[in-house]
Parts: structure tokens; sequence; C-alpha cells
């Protein structure tokens, strides 16, 4: 495993303030480059396990390996938001807007949740609807899209509840589990958005 760079001074956790939003049920924490920079050079591995709602070290080792990395280029950047369930704080999966172009005003929604007992419950809808409204209303974009495969019915549901067009179908595009599988297209523009979210409040 890769070393780490060393703390350079100890703070503790309560200390780091990331900004957050709010839904019903959800507060979204958000992660972007200079708070993922904050965490890694100051919390614990224990610290950090809790910050990101992991339960398998894996996850953060994968999530320690993208830092070290780098997420961001130049002209490429995220924003990223874990959910805490506002009854019980316990952070159980993120919602994101990654390779977000400002200057082209897009970006990739993705979203995942770690712990299967919080599954099919609805946060995720709730979740994307409050970070698509904050990617365009004050991030700028212009478009988000998606790319879902063809069998993840959750995820699907949600690309098309929320508005979604279906644009297209990209083969052998994603490697999951060892397998390329196809990707499906999904956009949502501004205009579209716009229309669309009068309904959202309403289910
Ligand atoms: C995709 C995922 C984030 C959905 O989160 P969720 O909070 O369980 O989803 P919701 O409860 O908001 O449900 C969204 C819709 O999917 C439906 N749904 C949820 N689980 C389902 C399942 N297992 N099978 C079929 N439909 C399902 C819900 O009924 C809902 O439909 P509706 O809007 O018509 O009522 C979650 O399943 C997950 O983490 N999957 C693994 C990671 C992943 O696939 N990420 C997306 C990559 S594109």
């Amino acid at each position: 495993m890769q070393k780490l760079p060393k703390p350079t001074e100890k703070k503790k956790k309560a200390e780091i303030k990331t900004p957050a939003l709010e839904t019903q049920r959800l507060i979204l924490k958000e992660v972007n480059p200079k708070i993922a920079d904050e965490l890694f050079t100051t919390l614990s591995d224990n610290e950090l396990m809790t910050f990101f709602g992991f339960t398998d070290p894996d996850d953060l080792r994968l999530e320690k390996f993208k830092w070290q990395n780098g997420m961001t280029t130049y002209r490429m950047t995220y924003k990223r938001f874990f959910l805490t369930e506002k009854a019980t704080g316990k952070v159980f999966g993120s919602c994101s807007l990654h390779n977000w172009y400002p200057e082209h005003r897009r970006s990739e929604l993705g979203y995942d949740i770690n712990d299967e007992t919080m599954k099919n419950k609805g946060f995720m809808k709730e979740a994307v609807k409050t970070v698509l409204t904050f990617g365009f209303e004050k991030m700028g974009l212009n478009r988000v899209e998606a790319f879902i495969g063809p069998a993840n019915e959750p995820s699907l549901r949600i690309a098309n509840r929320l508005g979604f067009t279906e644009e297209g179908r990209l083969r052998e595009h994603y490697n999951k589990d060892g397998e390329l599988q196809d990707s499906i297209v999904f956009g949502l523009l501004k205009p579209e958005y716009e229309k669309v979210k009068k309904t959202w409040t309403k289910e």
C-alpha cells in the first residue's frame, strides 16, 4: 500500500467543517478536492472510515488511491456528497457530480449506497433531486449525464423518474466485475430540469 504524507497537525474530526446540503431525511456532506486534501492529511484511518461511512477497509484504500492519483485535471473536477441519515447520523452512501468540466458546463452523475439495509427506501432519489438542483442552480451546469448498466433497475428508474432522456448505448463501455458491459447514456439539460423539477415536489 502506498504511504500517505504524515499529518501535519492533529486536528479533531469535528474541526473539519464541510459544506452540506439538506433534504427531508438527509444531510449531504460535500467533499471536493480541497476538502479531500484536508481530510486525508488530517484524519486517522478510523476517523476517515467514520467520515465516509465505510465499513470495508478496501473502500478506504480505494478512496485514498483516487485522492493520491488525482480525480482532477486542469479542466475537470468534482463534487461529491456523502449521505448521512438525519435520524441516526449514519453515513451510508454518496452521490457525486464528477467529471465536471466547468468550461463545458457538464458533469456526470454517480451514486452508490454501501449498506444494503438502506436501499429501496427512496433515499437516493431524494438525494439526487437535491444534488441536481445544486448542480444546475449553483454549479452552473447545463447538462448532467449518467451512464447506467442495462440491468441496473433501480438506477434506470432514478434516471427515468427524474426526467433524464435516454440518448444511446455505449457498447462494452464499463468493466463490471471483470466483464465489459454496455452502458445506457442518459442526459438531462437545464431547460428540461427546469420543467421536470416542478413535478418532483409532488411525489
Ligand atoms: C442505485 C442505488 C443507488 C439506488 O438507491 P436507492 O436509494 O435504493 O433507490 P430508491 O429507493 O431511491 O429507488 C429508486 C427507484 O428504484 C426502485 N428500486 C429500488 N430498488 C429496486 C430494486 N432492487 N429492483 C427494482 N427497482 C428498485 C424504487 O422502487 C424506485 O422506483 P420508483 O421511483 O418508481 O418508486 C442503489 O441500488 C445502489 O447503491 N446500487 C449499487 C450501486 C449502483 O448501481 N450505482 C449506480 C451506478 S449507475
